[in-house]
Formats: C-alpha cells, sequence, structure tokens
C-alpha cells in the first residue's frame, strides 16, 4: 500500500472551478442534506471534481472545503482516505488499480503486478511514455470471491490471468477499453461458481406436484 500524498506543487493547477453543468449538479447534491449536514456531499463533490479534472487536485480540495464550510484538514482527510481519489495525474485511458490483499495476493496478484510493472512502467502511480497509463496496489475492492481482480476507473475486472489482464491492458491502451466486459473474465455468471451451479441443480417433484 503506498503513502497517499497531494502531488507535487509542480503539477497542481493554480485554480479550480467546477464547470457550469457541474456547479449546477454539485448545488443540487449539497441541497438533498439537512441544514447543517452539508459536509456529507464532500465525497461526491470530490467525486464529481475528479471526473471532471481527472485527478483530485490540491485546488478541488480548496476549492470543496470553502463550498461546505468545511475546515480543509477534514476534506483532506477523506481525499487522502480513499484510493477511489486519484491524488496525481493518472493514465488518461485507464489507470489500472490491483488488489494485493490476501484473497487476491493468494489467486496471483504478484504477478498481475508484474504484468503493469512491464507493460506500464516500472513504478507504481508513474504515467505510462505517453501518459495514457497508470497503476498502483490498493487494498480490498470487494470481489474477493472473484480474486484476482483489478478496477479500472469505475469497473472491475475479476478471475484474471496474467495473459487476461496483458489484452485488457493493450485494448485500454489503444482506446478500445470499452471492448472488454467488465466483471469475472471466466465463464460464471458474477460469483457464481464457476464451471456452474453446484447446488439446486434439480427441479423439486413436491413443487411440481
Ligand atoms: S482481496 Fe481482492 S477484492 Fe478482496
Amino acid at each position: 500500500m503506498s503513502v497517499r500524498r497531494l502531488a507535487e506543487d509542480s503539477v497542481q493547477p493554480a485554480a479550480f472551478a467546477f464547470n457550469a453543468e457541474n456547479q449546477a449538479w454539485a448545488e443540487q447534491t449539497i441541497k438533498k442534506f439537512p441544514e447543517g449536514r452539508q459536509a456529507s456531499a464532500v465525497i461526491p463533490l470530490l467525486m464529481r471534481a475528479q471526473e471532471q479534472e481527472g485527478w483530485v487536485t490540491k485546488a478541488s480540495i480548496e476549492h470543496i472545503a470553502a463550498m461546505l464550510a468545511m475546515p480543509l484538514i477534514r476534506v483532506l482527510e477523506v481525499a487522502t482516505f480513499y484510493t477511489q481519489f486519484q491524488l496525481k495525474p493518472v493514465g488518461t485511458r485507464a489507470h489500472i488499480q490491483v488488489c494485493g490483499t490476501t484473497p487476491c495476493m493468494l489467486r496471483g496478484a504478484e504477478d498481475l503486478m508484474k504484468v503493469c510493472k512491464h507493460k506500464i512502467h516500472h513504478d507504481p502511480q508513474t504515467l505510462n511514455e505517453d501518459g495514457t497509463l497508470s497503476w498502483e496496489e490498493v487494498e480490498c475492492q470487494g470481489a474477493c470471491v472473484n480474486a484476482p481482480m483489478v478496477m479500472i476507473f469505475k469497473d472491475a475486472y475479476e478471475d484474471l490471468t496474467p495473459e487476461r489482464l496483458e489484452e485488457i491492458i493493450d485494448a485500454f491502451a489503444s482506446g478500445k477499453g470499452d471492448t472488454i466486459k467488465p466483471g469475472p473474465q471466466i465463464e460464471r455468471d458474477f460469483s457464481a461458481p464457476a464451471g456452474g451451479p453446484t447446488s439446486l441443480t434439480t427441479s423439486n417433484p413436491k413443487a411440481e406436484g
């Protein structure tokens, strides 16, 4: 797990503002919470800022703290805690978050990270040469039954082998990430048993009467 700090000043933009559409959305979102509880909007606003800018800038954190009348440190705590928030520029086509927690580690996460090192950059959270790809190790993403897995932006890709991850990275690198179906990358429905059902495989004669 990496230390989560804000990006160096050299890459931080001087200012942040929501565009008109996002500003209207933010104002509506803040209104959903009772008077005095506007701080509850901090996570959706940070996520919208990330979707607009590609990552969470220092200026966006300051801007959101002011919008919600929150102490800056409180917004910083949220932004630096959740790995869903990117604190420095990430690949424009894919930022690959490899789960390295125990179930995924036991099922081959280290081999997936070797693929990322080889195909993207030796170091996590570092852009590849043309700025289109980056990767990092993250903690459990809640898809342990389909380990090992990676997240790419909001989608999970599960039941991975190194070979399948290479194919997925190649698709995103060439701008064809939308051709890859998220979820299990083997023949199984969601988190049902691999290879098909193992129980309730026959009909109930009594029910059929
Ligand atoms: S351990 Fe990887 S998703 Fe839970």
